[in-house]
């Protein structure tokens, strides 16, 4: 039915003002003051502020890495997003070498129909660029709806692609309208290094860190730049840690370079003496890029308030502590990669950014939202608050503080990397195409109910 937001501060990445917002038919229909409550559902927002719904564009779900499968899945993954005030996730479609590209689009529609919570897309990720592979590539774009490419540049003999295929996706997706995400670090450098750290007996979890040193992030993000520039093509910097990879995006884009980049809670508010813990605990810490030193966070912070960094992201890739990052007991390079996130990130962003003065609420709602859904082909369907918009909507207290912890979140993960940590902020209740899927905190969505979204082209609006 018919529902009207009453009392509430709207917030978009522009502006912030008092209204009204009625939902009719799953858009927003209407924006105002006084709207008539008659024969309409009312909700109030009062003393809460209304933002476009989150827009996640970094997760692992169901994803087979490390020797193990993540734990959250698209039924799990995609409540804990609502519950943390994202409705919208855009996950990564892992292929395979030798394999078609459909055949690994079908098997994440397998793992995500029927199951999400809210909508959701995917990204491809690109392992060596073929012949096939670039016959595939503008049915990819045109037919499936996915605009925008994977491309690793670690974790070498698994999902790395040398500068070859890396540079012909940059190629191709300049022709065919696609932005081209890059995992940077150089993994040939790191797989040396992790190989004589464990060649001297340096097994526990902190050598995951001291492994993977901030200037090969800097150097493959510096890298992927410079080949983006020299094919005129877009790069997407995703989970960038630190000052080196900075330093390279905002390199490249005064030379006039498009070059994007994104960040992630872990890396704002956690940092490298989390993987030194004892009793192993410091895996429960263990991400690529790694976390860094404290120093760092300053430079993360500066870069989003400046605009030299573009997006939040939640990377999004649990695994249990028992029997999953367990997997690297006396040799670190065996411990899963990643950690869960997709609950916390707009209550992060927020409390530590718009509460801290770091950032404003409109760069707030930009880097969660909006301007994930420019770059990835959903605006204006998705990422504001409009007439004629989905209605993806999220209230939420900005007053209200509260304490993380693995007993209280709804992801299916054993622990939590902000375990008794006090954050201010949360949803309250959370709209996906004008239905509750959160109301006061409680879920009452329906699984299946997300729908996957074909998106636009790079560049391009999505057609409504
Ligand atoms: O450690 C991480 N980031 N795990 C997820 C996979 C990736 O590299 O994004
Ligand atoms: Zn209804
Ligand atoms: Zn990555
Ligand atoms: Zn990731």
């Amino acid at each position: 039915m018919k529902k009207v937001i009453k009392n509430g501060t709207v917030v978009t990445a522009t502006d912030t003002y008092e209204a009204d917002i009625l939902v009719e038919n799953g858009v927003i229909s209407q924006i105002g003051h006084n709207l008539s409550t008659e024969g309409v559902e009312t909700v109030d927002a009062n003393g809460c502020y209304v933002f476009p719904g989150g827009i996640d564009p970094h997760t692992h779900l169901e994803m087979p890495f490390g020797g193990t499968v993540t734990k959250d899945d698209f039924e799990t993954g995609t409540m804990a997003a609502a519950f943390g005030g994202t409705t919208t996730i855009i996950d990564f479609c892992l292929s395979n070498k030798g394999e078609p590209l459909k055949d690994a689009i079908q098997t994440w529609h397998q793992k995500s129909k029927g199951k999400a919570v809210i909508d959701y897309g995917f990204h491809l990720s690109i392992g060596e660029v073929t012949d096939a592979v670039l016959n595939e590539l503008p049915s990819v774009i045109e037919k499936e709806g996915i605009t925008s490419f994977k491309v690793f540049m670690a974790y070498k003999n698994v999902l790395q692609a040398d500068d070859e295929t890396l540079y012909k996706t940059l190629v191709a997706a300049k022709d065919l309208g696609a932005l081209v995400m890059v995992h940077a670090e150089n993994g040939d450098v790191i797989d040396f290094l992790v190989k004589k750290a464990l060649s001297e007996g340096k097994t526990e979890p902190i050598y995951h860190a001291l492994t993977r040193p901030q200037e090969i992030e800097g150097e493959a993000t510096e890298r992927a730049a410079t080949f983006a520039g020299l094919a005129n093509s877009q790069l997407y910097v995703v989970h960038v840690s630190c000052a080196d990879a900075v330093q390279a995006i905002t390199k490249a884009r005064e030379k006039g370079y498009e070059v994007w980049g994104e960040t992630c809670p872990q890396y704002l508010v956690l940092d490298q003496s989390y993987l030194e813990k004892p009793d192993f605990e410091g895996a429960k810490y263990v991400w690529s890029p790694p976390l860094r030193e404290k120093w760092n966070q300053d430079v993360l912070w500066n870069a989003l308030r400046t605009g030299q960094l573009h997006t939040f992201g939640s990377d999004q890739c649990s695994f249990d502590f028992k029997g999953q990052k367990e997997l690297g007991l006396g040799d670190f390079s065996k411990i899963p990669n990643g950690g869960p996130m997709i609950e916390e990130r707009l209550t992060v962003l927020f409390s530590e950014g718009v509460k801290k003065g770091r950032i404003t609420l409109n760069q707030f709602v930009n880097l969660t939202s909006t301007r994930v859904a420019k770059l990835f082909g959903l605006y204006p369907k998705k990422g504001t608050i409009a007439v004629g918009v989905d209605a993806d909507l999220v209230i939420f207290d900005p007053n209200i503080e509260r304490t993380i912890s693995a007993e209280t979140h709804h992801m299916a993960v054993d622990y939590s990397a902000f375990e008794g940590m006090t954050f201010i902020g949360e949803p309250v209740s959370v709209l996906s195409r004008g239905e509750f899927v959160i109301r006061n905190k409680e879920f009452v969505g329906k699984q299946g109910a997300g729908q996957f979204i074909k998106r636009a082209k790079y560049g391009e609006t999505y057609k409504m």
